[in-house]
Protein backbone atom coordinates (compact mmCIF):
# COMPACT_ATOMS: atom_id res chain seq x y z
CA UNK A 1 0.00 0.00 0.00
CA UNK A 2 1.56 3.37 0.44
CA UNK A 3 5.29 3.73 -0.14
CA UNK A 4 7.41 5.85 1.72
CA UNK A 5 9.89 7.30 -0.59
CA UNK A 6 12.52 10.03 0.23
CA UNK A 7 12.53 14.11 -1.20
CA UNK A 8 9.24 14.96 -2.88
CA UNK A 9 7.85 11.67 -1.58
CA UNK A 10 7.90 12.64 1.66
CA UNK A 11 4.87 14.67 0.57
CA UNK A 12 2.52 12.10 -0.89
CA UNK A 13 3.71 8.70 -1.54
CA UNK A 14 2.51 7.06 -4.60
CA UNK A 15 0.96 3.99 -5.18
CA UNK A 16 0.99 2.00 -8.38
CA UNK A 17 2.46 3.69 -11.91
CA UNK A 18 1.15 6.97 -13.17
CA UNK A 19 -1.18 4.24 -15.65
CA UNK A 20 -2.95 3.78 -12.64
CA UNK A 21 -6.58 2.81 -13.71
CA UNK A 22 -8.28 4.59 -10.03
CA UNK A 23 -5.12 7.02 -9.49
CA UNK A 24 -4.27 5.53 -6.35
CA UNK A 25 -1.61 7.38 -4.66
CA UNK A 26 -1.71 7.90 -1.09
CA UNK A 27 -1.22 11.15 0.85
CA UNK A 28 1.40 10.98 3.40
CA UNK A 29 0.63 12.24 7.30
CA UNK A 30 1.97 15.49 6.91
CA UNK A 31 0.08 16.46 4.21
CA UNK A 32 -3.18 14.87 5.81
CA UNK A 33 -2.07 16.40 9.21
CA UNK A 34 -1.60 19.97 7.45
CA UNK A 35 -5.29 19.64 5.35
CA UNK A 36 -6.92 18.68 8.48
CA UNK A 37 -5.51 21.20 10.69
CA UNK A 38 -6.31 24.29 8.14
CA UNK A 39 -10.02 22.92 8.31
CA UNK A 40 -11.85 25.89 10.63
CA UNK A 41 -14.69 23.77 12.18
CA UNK A 42 -15.66 23.33 15.76
CA UNK A 43 -17.05 19.84 16.30
CA UNK A 44 -18.42 18.37 13.11
CA UNK A 45 -20.92 15.34 13.46
CA UNK A 46 -20.05 13.85 10.14
CA UNK A 47 -17.17 13.84 8.37
CA UNK A 48 -17.12 11.83 5.02
CA UNK A 49 -13.44 10.78 2.92
CA UNK A 50 -14.54 9.83 -1.26
CA UNK A 51 -12.01 8.08 -2.38
CA UNK A 52 -10.70 7.02 1.04
CA UNK A 53 -7.15 4.50 -0.19
CA UNK A 54 -4.91 4.01 2.66
CA UNK A 55 -7.54 6.06 4.71
CA UNK A 56 -4.42 8.39 5.74
CA UNK A 57 -6.76 11.38 5.55
CA UNK A 58 -9.78 10.23 7.42
CA UNK A 59 -7.23 8.74 9.78
CA UNK A 60 -5.93 12.47 10.65
CA UNK A 61 -9.88 13.42 10.39
CA UNK A 62 -10.73 10.78 13.04
CA UNK A 63 -7.42 11.71 15.74
CA UNK A 64 -8.78 15.37 15.27
CA UNK A 65 -12.77 14.92 15.80
CA UNK A 66 -13.19 11.84 17.94
CA UNK A 67 -16.61 11.99 18.76
CA UNK A 68 -17.71 12.34 14.60
CA UNK A 69 -19.17 9.90 12.66
CA UNK A 70 -17.14 8.68 9.62
CA UNK A 71 -17.81 7.43 6.51
CA UNK A 72 -15.63 6.52 4.27
CA UNK A 73 -16.52 5.45 -0.01
CA UNK A 74 -13.37 3.91 -2.10
CA UNK A 75 -14.34 1.51 -5.14
CA UNK A 76 -10.81 -0.30 -4.93
CA UNK A 77 -12.26 -3.24 -2.79
CA UNK A 78 -8.47 -4.20 -1.59
CA UNK A 79 -8.79 -0.58 0.15
CA UNK A 80 -9.12 -0.95 3.84
CA UNK A 81 -12.44 -0.84 5.24
CA UNK A 82 -11.69 0.28 8.95
CA UNK A 83 -9.21 2.65 9.90
CA UNK A 84 -6.03 1.80 11.87
CA UNK A 85 -7.28 -0.38 15.19
CA UNK A 86 -5.69 2.08 17.26
CA UNK A 87 -8.27 4.90 15.55
CA UNK A 88 -11.07 3.09 15.52
CA UNK A 89 -11.44 3.40 19.57
CA UNK A 90 -14.74 2.22 21.44
CA UNK A 91 -18.17 4.15 20.25
CA UNK A 92 -16.41 5.47 17.15
CA UNK A 93 -19.25 4.99 14.27
CA UNK A 94 -17.29 4.56 10.89
CA UNK A 95 -18.78 2.91 7.78
CA UNK A 96 -17.40 1.80 4.91
CA UNK A 97 -18.26 1.58 1.06
CA UNK A 98 -16.76 -0.34 -1.53
CA UNK A 99 -18.77 1.84 -4.41
CA UNK A 100 -17.96 4.17 -7.49
CA UNK A 101 -18.18 7.59 -5.78
CA UNK A 102 -19.03 8.60 -9.21
CA UNK A 103 -22.80 7.05 -9.26
CA UNK A 104 -24.86 9.77 -8.86
CA UNK A 105 -26.77 7.90 -6.71
CA UNK A 106 -24.39 7.54 -4.18
CA UNK A 107 -26.04 9.34 -1.47
CA UNK A 108 -28.98 6.52 -1.55
CA UNK A 109 -26.01 3.94 -2.18
CA UNK A 110 -24.26 5.00 1.38
CA UNK A 111 -27.45 6.40 3.40
CA UNK A 112 -26.18 9.48 3.82
CA UNK A 113 -29.28 12.18 2.75
CA UNK A 114 -27.61 15.13 0.43
CA UNK A 115 -26.73 18.39 2.10
CA UNK A 116 -25.93 16.73 5.41
CA UNK A 117 -22.13 16.26 5.84
CA UNK A 118 -19.93 18.54 7.60
CA UNK A 119 -16.83 18.28 6.84
CA UNK A 120 -15.52 16.29 3.81
CA UNK A 121 -11.74 15.47 3.48
CA UNK A 122 -10.90 14.13 -0.28
CA UNK A 123 -7.25 13.31 -2.13
CA UNK A 124 -9.54 12.49 -6.11
CA UNK A 125 -7.61 10.44 -8.57
CA UNK A 126 -6.08 12.23 -11.44
CA UNK A 127 -7.77 10.62 -14.14
CA UNK A 128 -10.43 11.20 -16.72
CA UNK A 129 -13.13 8.23 -16.52
CA UNK A 130 -15.10 7.58 -19.43
CA UNK A 131 -17.72 9.94 -19.92
CA UNK A 132 -21.42 8.25 -18.49
CA UNK A 133 -24.61 10.45 -18.18
CA UNK A 134 -24.66 10.36 -14.19
CA UNK A 135 -21.69 13.00 -14.70
CA UNK A 136 -23.93 15.38 -16.02
CA UNK A 137 -26.20 15.31 -13.24
CA UNK A 138 -23.71 15.66 -10.16
CA UNK A 139 -21.89 18.31 -12.52
CA UNK A 140 -25.48 19.86 -12.37
CA UNK A 141 -26.59 19.68 -8.88
CA UNK A 142 -23.29 21.19 -8.49
CA UNK A 143 -23.87 24.42 -10.33
CA UNK A 144 -20.93 23.34 -12.38
CA UNK A 145 -22.43 21.95 -15.42
CA UNK A 146 -22.26 25.68 -17.23
CA UNK A 147 -18.36 26.08 -16.42
CA UNK A 148 -16.70 24.12 -19.06
CA UNK A 149 -16.29 24.67 -22.83
CA UNK A 150 -17.09 20.84 -22.89
CA UNK A 151 -18.48 18.74 -19.88
CA UNK A 152 -16.67 16.12 -21.28
CA UNK A 153 -13.42 18.01 -19.99
CA UNK A 154 -14.51 17.13 -16.38
CA UNK A 155 -11.72 14.75 -14.73
CA UNK A 156 -12.32 12.78 -11.59
CA UNK A 157 -11.07 15.57 -9.49
CA UNK A 158 -13.76 18.10 -10.63
CA UNK A 159 -16.62 15.03 -10.56
CA UNK A 160 -15.15 14.09 -6.78
CA UNK A 161 -15.40 17.53 -6.28
CA UNK A 162 -18.60 18.33 -6.69
CA UNK A 163 -19.62 14.62 -5.51
CA UNK A 164 -18.56 15.86 -2.45
CA UNK A 165 -20.40 19.57 -2.90
CA UNK A 166 -23.87 17.51 -3.38
CA UNK A 167 -23.04 15.91 0.08
CA UNK A 168 -21.72 18.98 2.20
CA UNK A 169 -24.48 20.80 4.41
CA UNK A 170 -24.62 24.68 4.21
CA UNK A 171 -21.37 25.91 5.61
CA UNK A 172 -19.86 22.79 5.15
CA UNK A 173 -16.49 22.49 5.01
CA UNK A 174 -14.53 20.67 2.05
CA UNK A 175 -10.60 20.20 2.40
CA UNK A 176 -9.52 19.01 -0.97
CA UNK A 177 -5.88 18.03 -2.46
CA UNK A 178 -5.95 19.19 -5.77
CA UNK A 179 -3.87 18.98 -8.94
CA UNK A 180 -2.61 22.42 -11.24
CA UNK A 181 -5.04 22.20 -13.83
CA UNK A 182 -7.89 22.82 -11.42
CA UNK A 183 -5.74 25.75 -9.91
CA UNK A 184 -3.95 27.25 -12.94
CA UNK A 185 -5.24 25.79 -16.16
CA UNK A 186 -7.05 28.67 -18.35
CA UNK A 187 -9.83 26.46 -19.27
CA UNK A 188 -10.90 25.96 -16.04
CA UNK A 189 -10.79 29.13 -15.35
CA UNK A 190 -14.76 28.95 -15.43
CA UNK A 191 -14.74 26.36 -12.98
CA UNK A 192 -12.83 28.87 -10.75
CA UNK A 193 -15.09 31.87 -11.15
CA UNK A 194 -18.17 29.42 -10.04
CA UNK A 195 -16.79 28.22 -7.60
CA UNK A 196 -15.62 31.54 -5.90
CA UNK A 197 -19.08 33.54 -6.47
CA UNK A 198 -20.91 30.65 -4.87
CA UNK A 199 -18.52 29.20 -2.32
CA UNK A 200 -16.14 30.91 0.49
CA UNK A 201 -12.32 29.50 -0.77
CA UNK A 202 -10.86 29.93 2.39
CA UNK A 203 -7.31 29.46 1.35
CA UNK A 204 -4.87 27.48 -1.05
CA UNK A 205 -1.84 26.17 -0.17
CA UNK A 206 0.64 25.14 -3.08
CA UNK A 207 2.57 21.77 -1.92
CA UNK A 208 6.09 21.18 -2.77
CA UNK A 209 6.73 20.39 -6.37
CA UNK A 210 7.01 16.41 -7.41
CA UNK A 211 4.37 14.68 -5.42
CA UNK A 212 4.27 11.82 -8.17
CA UNK A 213 7.78 10.16 -8.31
CA UNK A 214 9.39 10.43 -11.24
CA UNK A 215 7.59 13.73 -12.63
CA UNK A 216 6.96 16.98 -11.89
CA UNK A 217 3.70 17.07 -10.70
CA UNK A 218 2.21 20.19 -8.76
CA UNK A 219 -0.53 19.72 -6.19
CA UNK A 220 -2.37 22.40 -4.02
CA UNK A 221 -4.61 22.02 -0.80
CA UNK A 222 -7.80 23.64 -0.56
CA UNK A 223 -10.79 24.41 1.86
CA UNK A 224 -13.87 25.96 1.01
CA UNK A 225 -17.24 26.72 2.98
CA UNK A 226 -19.85 25.64 0.90
CA UNK A 227 -22.26 28.32 0.44
CA UNK A 228 -21.29 30.47 3.28
CA UNK A 229 -21.05 33.80 0.72
CA UNK A 230 -18.75 35.25 -2.43
CA UNK A 231 -14.74 34.94 -1.97
CA UNK A 232 -13.86 38.47 -2.27
CA UNK A 233 -10.43 37.25 -1.18
CA UNK A 234 -8.19 34.36 -0.80
CA UNK A 235 -5.38 33.60 1.45
CA UNK A 236 -2.63 31.71 -0.57
CA UNK A 237 0.60 29.96 1.16
CA UNK A 238 3.10 27.59 0.02
CA UNK A 239 4.55 24.72 1.94
CA UNK A 240 8.46 23.75 1.53
CA UNK A 241 9.20 20.00 1.56
CA UNK A 242 9.82 19.34 5.50
CA UNK A 243 6.17 20.88 5.96
CA UNK A 244 6.82 24.70 6.67
CA UNK A 245 4.09 26.98 5.41
CA UNK A 246 5.43 30.13 4.23
CA UNK A 247 3.80 33.76 5.21
CA UNK A 248 0.69 34.31 3.72
CA UNK A 249 -0.20 36.24 0.40
CA UNK A 250 -3.93 37.15 0.37
CA UNK A 251 -5.34 37.88 -3.80
CA UNK A 252 -8.78 39.29 -4.80
CA UNK A 253 -11.79 37.27 -6.34
CA UNK A 254 -10.12 38.98 -10.29
CA UNK A 255 -6.96 37.67 -9.78
CA UNK A 256 -8.01 34.16 -8.24
CA UNK A 257 -10.42 33.50 -11.37
CA UNK A 258 -7.01 33.88 -12.95
CA UNK A 259 -4.85 31.33 -11.18
CA UNK A 260 -4.97 30.15 -7.95
CA UNK A 261 -1.07 29.50 -6.74
CA UNK A 262 0.83 30.95 -4.86
CA UNK A 263 4.36 30.90 -7.20
CA UNK A 264 2.35 33.24 -9.73
CA UNK A 265 0.73 35.60 -7.22
CA UNK A 266 4.01 36.32 -5.38
CA UNK A 267 6.04 36.83 -8.83
CA UNK A 268 3.12 39.43 -9.26
CA UNK A 269 4.44 41.72 -6.54
CA UNK A 270 8.04 41.61 -7.03
CA UNK A 271 8.76 44.49 -9.74
CA UNK A 272 12.26 42.76 -10.37
CA UNK A 273 10.80 40.18 -11.96
CA UNK A 274 8.84 42.28 -14.19
CA UNK A 275 11.42 43.67 -15.46
CA UNK A 276 11.84 46.80 -13.57
CA UNK A 277 14.49 47.81 -11.52
CA UNK A 278 18.32 45.96 -11.18
CA UNK A 279 19.06 42.91 -11.93
CA UNK A 280 17.97 40.35 -9.52
CA UNK A 281 20.97 38.40 -7.93
CA UNK A 282 21.83 36.08 -4.88
CA UNK A 283 22.56 37.43 -1.61
CA UNK A 284 25.82 35.32 -1.77
CA UNK A 285 26.45 37.55 -4.56
CA UNK A 286 25.62 40.85 -2.88
CA UNK A 287 28.17 40.01 0.69
CA UNK A 288 31.52 40.17 1.11
CA UNK A 289 31.03 38.27 4.49
CA UNK A 290 28.92 36.63 6.21
CA UNK A 291 29.30 36.44 10.34
CA UNK A 292 27.60 34.54 12.96
CA UNK A 293 28.10 35.34 16.28
CA UNK A 294 29.78 32.96 19.09
CA UNK A 295 27.79 33.91 22.74
CA UNK A 296 25.40 31.76 23.53
CA UNK A 297 22.21 33.22 24.93
CA UNK A 298 23.02 31.75 28.63
CA UNK A 299 26.71 33.69 28.75
CA UNK A 300 25.00 36.96 27.98
CA UNK A 301 24.34 38.17 31.25
CA UNK A 302 27.80 37.62 32.39
CA UNK A 303 29.43 39.13 29.15
CA UNK A 304 31.40 41.59 29.86
CA UNK A 305 30.32 44.02 27.11
CA UNK A 306 26.61 44.03 25.86
CA UNK A 307 25.79 41.44 23.59
CA UNK A 308 22.82 42.19 20.70
CA UNK A 309 20.18 39.23 20.61
CA UNK A 310 17.12 37.81 19.25
CA UNK A 311 15.13 40.20 22.12
CA UNK A 312 16.59 43.75 21.04
CA UNK A 313 15.64 43.91 17.42
CA UNK A 314 13.14 46.44 16.67
CA UNK A 315 9.25 46.12 15.43
CA UNK A 316 9.41 46.74 11.84
CA UNK A 317 8.79 50.86 11.30
CA UNK A 318 7.56 51.89 8.31
CA UNK A 319 9.13 51.62 4.55
CA UNK A 320 11.26 54.86 4.59
CA UNK A 321 12.64 54.20 8.19
CA UNK A 322 15.52 52.05 9.06
CA UNK A 323 16.02 49.73 12.19
CA UNK A 324 18.99 50.51 13.92
CA UNK A 325 21.22 49.04 16.36
CA UNK A 326 20.31 50.87 19.63
CA UNK A 327 23.77 52.97 20.72
CA UNK A 328 23.90 50.97 23.72
CA UNK A 329 25.53 48.24 22.12
CA UNK A 330 28.31 50.08 19.98
CA UNK A 331 31.28 49.62 21.51
CA UNK A 332 34.12 51.90 21.46
CA UNK A 333 37.73 50.95 19.64
CA UNK A 334 39.51 50.33 22.51
CA UNK A 335 36.82 47.84 23.70
CA UNK A 336 36.66 46.55 20.15
CA UNK A 337 40.13 45.58 20.02
CA UNK A 338 39.69 44.25 23.04
CA UNK A 339 36.51 41.87 22.19
CA UNK A 340 37.69 40.61 19.10
CA UNK A 341 39.72 38.26 21.44
CA UNK A 342 36.54 36.81 23.07
CA UNK A 343 33.61 36.79 20.53
CA UNK A 344 32.93 37.30 16.68
CA UNK A 345 31.44 41.05 16.07
CA UNK A 346 29.53 43.04 13.83
CA UNK A 347 30.61 46.29 12.03
CA UNK A 348 28.80 49.46 11.34
CA UNK A 349 27.43 48.97 8.24
CA UNK A 350 26.57 45.17 8.61
CA UNK A 351 22.61 44.14 8.24
CA UNK A 352 21.43 41.60 11.22
CA UNK A 353 19.24 38.80 10.84
CA UNK A 354 18.16 36.33 13.29
CA UNK A 355 19.53 33.21 12.66
CA UNK A 356 16.55 31.04 14.82
CA UNK A 357 13.45 31.46 16.23
CA UNK A 358 9.84 31.35 15.24
CA UNK A 359 9.40 34.95 13.76
CA UNK A 360 12.78 35.67 12.26
CA UNK A 361 11.27 37.31 9.21
CA UNK A 362 10.67 40.03 11.16
CA UNK A 363 13.45 40.42 12.44
CA UNK A 364 16.07 43.11 11.13
CA UNK A 365 18.58 45.87 11.73
CA UNK A 366 21.49 48.25 10.64
CA UNK A 367 24.66 48.68 12.48
CA UNK A 368 25.10 52.03 12.57
CA UNK A 369 27.00 53.79 15.87
CA UNK A 370 29.72 51.28 15.83
CA UNK A 371 31.27 47.74 15.73
CA UNK A 372 28.77 45.30 18.49
CA UNK A 373 28.83 41.91 20.23
CA UNK A 374 26.39 39.69 18.37
CA UNK A 375 24.67 36.35 19.76
CA UNK A 376 25.35 32.39 18.29
CA UNK A 377 21.50 33.64 17.15
CA UNK A 378 22.58 36.29 14.93
CA UNK A 379 24.09 36.50 11.53
CA UNK A 380 25.65 39.80 10.30
CA UNK A 381 25.62 40.17 6.67
CA UNK A 382 28.76 42.30 5.39
CA UNK A 383 27.25 43.52 1.94
CA UNK A 384 29.20 45.36 -0.73
CA UNK A 385 28.27 49.30 -0.34
CA UNK A 386 26.26 49.38 -3.70
CA UNK A 387 24.25 46.54 -2.60
CA UNK A 388 23.88 47.23 0.72
CA UNK A 389 20.62 49.23 1.05
CA UNK A 390 18.89 47.59 -1.75
CA UNK A 391 19.46 44.65 0.46
CA UNK A 392 18.25 45.88 3.44
CA UNK A 393 14.88 47.33 1.99
CA UNK A 394 14.24 43.88 0.36
CA UNK A 395 14.48 41.96 3.95
CA UNK A 396 12.39 44.34 5.07
CA UNK A 397 9.87 43.90 2.40
CA UNK A 398 7.07 41.32 2.53
CA UNK A 399 8.83 39.28 -0.38
CA UNK A 400 11.66 39.15 1.46
CA UNK A 401 10.18 38.55 4.83
CA UNK A 402 8.41 35.90 2.81
CA UNK A 403 12.35 34.59 1.39
CA UNK A 404 13.01 34.13 5.06
CA UNK A 405 10.32 32.55 6.38
CA UNK A 406 10.33 29.93 3.28
CA UNK A 407 14.13 29.66 3.94
CA UNK A 408 13.95 28.81 7.46
CA UNK A 409 13.41 24.76 8.70
CA UNK A 410 13.07 22.88 10.96
CA UNK A 411 9.40 22.27 12.56
CA UNK A 412 9.67 22.90 16.40
CA UNK A 413 12.44 25.14 16.51
CA UNK A 414 12.91 27.18 13.30
CA UNK A 415 16.23 28.19 11.86
CA UNK A 416 18.07 29.43 8.78
CA UNK A 417 21.63 27.99 7.67
CA UNK A 418 24.02 30.09 5.81
CA UNK A 419 23.65 27.62 2.96
CA UNK A 420 19.55 28.93 2.62
CA UNK A 421 20.20 32.25 3.16
CA UNK A 422 22.97 32.82 0.43
CA UNK A 423 20.22 31.13 -2.06
CA UNK A 424 18.00 33.97 -1.60
CA UNK A 425 17.28 36.11 -4.68
CA UNK A 426 16.85 39.54 -4.49
C1 LIG B 1 -5.42 9.66 -5.02
S1 LIG B 1 -6.05 8.26 -4.18
C2 LIG B 1 -6.30 8.95 -2.60
C3 LIG B 1 -6.41 7.97 -1.51
C4 LIG B 1 -6.58 8.53 -0.12
N1 LIG B 1 -7.73 9.41 -0.04
C5 LIG B 1 -5.35 9.29 0.30
O1 LIG B 1 -5.40 10.51 0.31
O2 LIG B 1 -4.34 8.66 0.59
C6 LIG B 1 -7.64 8.14 -4.91
C7 LIG B 1 -8.50 7.03 -4.37
O3 LIG B 1 -9.72 7.09 -5.07
C8 LIG B 1 -10.15 5.76 -5.37
N2 LIG B 1 -11.02 5.85 -6.55
C9 LIG B 1 -10.68 6.07 -7.84
N3 LIG B 1 -11.77 6.12 -8.61
C10 LIG B 1 -12.84 5.92 -7.79
C11 LIG B 1 -14.24 5.87 -7.99
N4 LIG B 1 -14.78 6.04 -9.20
N5 LIG B 1 -15.02 5.63 -6.92
C12 LIG B 1 -14.50 5.46 -5.69
N6 LIG B 1 -13.18 5.51 -5.43
C13 LIG B 1 -12.36 5.73 -6.48
C14 LIG B 1 -8.85 5.00 -5.60
O4 LIG B 1 -9.03 3.61 -5.35
C15 LIG B 1 -7.93 5.65 -4.56
O5 LIG B 1 -7.97 4.96 -3.35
Amino acid sequence: MATSTSGMGQVLARAGHTSDPWGRYYTTPIVSQSLVDRIEVAKPKLVLELGSGSGSLCTAAATRWHKAQLVTVDVDSRAPKALDADMVGTGRRHSHYVHDVLDAALSDKIGLAPGTVDVAVCNPPYIRPKWRSDFGKILEDAGLSGTLASLHDAGADLLFLAQNLRLLRKNGKLGLILPDGLITAERFSGVRKTLLRQHLIEQVVQLPRGVFKGTEAQTYLAVLSKSAGETNQVTLRQMDSDGQLSVPIEILQEAAVKRLDFTFHARVVSPQRSGEGPMRMSVRQALTDVVRGTVCSSSISAFPAPVFHLGDFSEPLGEHAVRVVPKRFALSERKAQQMLEEARLALPGDILLARVGRSLEDRLALVVHGPCVISDCIFALRAMDEHRERLYRFFDSDLGRHALASSAHGVAARFMSKTNLFEIQF
